[in-house]
């Protein structure tokens, strides 16, 4: 049995581009390991993906992973007595640990399997902070937040008479430091932040924010959606509390994500959701909750996506973060110059290139954001626009929204001159149907709403 379940975890690490870990980067040869771009439009142009900021696409290596666990493996964890239960939990612990060895945690204990991003903040929102928060007190988040790091906080405020201090940015979309100062010095119990902007691409100097929150008294709540896909990403070394993170961003299924926490908040945290799993025992009238991570787990959970993770992460490292980083970056800033150059087009996000990312936010003078992005669409260019579930944001740098392109590895320079000449036909070709308030009038019936969040 421990034979098979060996078998099984050098298979599920096993990938073309992880077997390569010294070669140079080659974003093409990466491509390949994406079955998905291998499509073709009705014209014959490849698909160029430029959302990945909203979810990424999966290797084969995650795809196979995922596919030979329901193929081989699958069974309940840490409830049956018998040899396949063993082996899907001994996959589901292994893939923790993954994940650990990603952010560097201390033990993969730290680590809690939730669907996402939004679950992770959710939980830290629920249980520390219903049980850390009371009347009077308050917490410090920032304009440049996704709501999932702001509602959540919004609800919990209502309910406890908890206040929100809102730490504010620069004109150019960065975290204002003064700003974080002067909420500091209102001593907020908690401050949460993005280490990457998702909407305007804006990098946070995270281990500074960090050592100023707790110089402050505050626990840090980091959102890394945007970042632990994309760099490396070090929880020892930032010092935070808890990090939220998305499986779906970094390479691995829907459904997956992560919440780092230091252990001993964790240790002392009430559980969030309750019911099987994340008990120790139960009588008609009170129950008595297991040890973290379990505690946090409660229900069956998405076993084969959390294996598919721990495959992503794996396959990630095998890349190099690094790597990852300065590939994306380096698209980034040639889309950059490109879109700079055509007349009509305007960049947002930071001036300082030391504070940009892989996400390329811009507008183009007259023209809605939304419709722009259809327009592209017809060329097989996949990105997103409007106001990228930040409205706080957008209303701060008085846009009504932006277009991004955003970067993964699998992208190739071939990907940003194709958006780049899209755009330079799309600002130069008069075309009235994208003007603003033109989307509206050509479709009566309003289009979905979630395409103007
Ligand atoms: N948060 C994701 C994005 O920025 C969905 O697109």
């Amino acid at each position: 049995e421990s034979l098979m379940i060996d078998q099984v975890l050098v298979q599920s690490g096993a990938s073309p581009a992880f077997a390569q870990t010294s070669a140079p980067f080659d974003a093409e040869h990466l491509r390949a390991d994406f079955p998905i771009l291998e499509q073709r439009d009705a014209r014959g142009n490849r698909l160029v993906f430029l959302d990945s900021a909203s979810s990424s696409q999966k290797p084969l290596a995650v795809l196979e992973a995922v596919d030979e666990h329901y193929r081989t493996a699958n069974a309940n964890i840490h409830r049956g007595r018998y040899a396949l239960s063993d082996l899907a939990t001994s996959k589901y612990e292994h893939a923790r640990e993954q994940v650990a060895a990603l952010i560097n945690a201390p033990t993969p204990r730290s680590c809690i399997f939730v669907r996402n991003t939004t679950e992770a903040i959710n939980l830290v929102a629920w249980s520390w902070g219903r049980s850390n928060l009371h009347a009077g007190d308050r917490i410090a988040i920032t304009t440049l937040d996704h709501h999932s790091n702001l509602v959540p906080w919004q609800l919990l405020a209502a309910e406890k008479g908890v206040t929100i201090l809102h730490v504010g940015i620069t004109p150019d979309g960065q975290l204002d430091l003064d700003d974080l100062d002067r909420a500091l010095a209102q001593e907020p119990k908690a401050l949460c932040f993005p280490m990457t902007s998702n909407s305007v691409g804006s990098v946070t100097d995270a281990r500074e924010v960090i050592r100023r929150a707790h110089a402050a008294g505050a626990i840090v709540i980091v959102d890394g959606a945007q970042a632990v896909p994309h760099q490396p990403v070090d929880v020892q070394d930032l010092d935070c509390d808890f990090l939220a993170f998305s499986g779906h961003k970094m390479a691995a299924p829907m459904g997956s994500g992560v919440l780092f926490g230091r252990l001993s908040l964790l240790d002392a945290m009430p559980p969030f959701m309750a019911g099987g799993g994340m008990v120790r025992l139960v009588t008609p009238d009170e129950s008595f909750f297991a040890e973290v991570p379990e505690r946090f787990e409660a229900g069956t959970p998405a076993v084969g996506e959390a294996i598919g993770l721990g495959a992503a992460a794996d396959y990630l490292r095998g890349v190099g973060l690094d790597a990852i980083h300065h590939h994306t970056t380096h698209l980034a800033e040639s889309l950059r110059d490109q879109l700079d150059a055509i007349p009509g087009v305007r960049l947002h996000g930071p001036r300082d290139r030391d504070h940009r990312s892989g996400i390329v936010a811009f507008t183009v003078d007259a023209l809605d954001p939304v419709s722009v992005a259809a327009a592209l669409d017809e060329d097989s260019i996949a990105v997103r626009a409007g106001r990228h579930c930040c409205h706080p944001l957008f209303d701060a740098l008085g846009l009504d929204g932006v277009i991004r392109a955003s970067f993964y590895l699998y992208n190739t320079q071939d990907d940003a001159d194709r958006l780049a000449s899209a755009i330079d036909r799309i600002a130069s070709g008069n075309r009235k149907d994208l003007r603003r308030g033109e989307a509206d009038a050509a479709n009566p019936c309003g289009r979905p709403v979630y395409l103007d969040a």
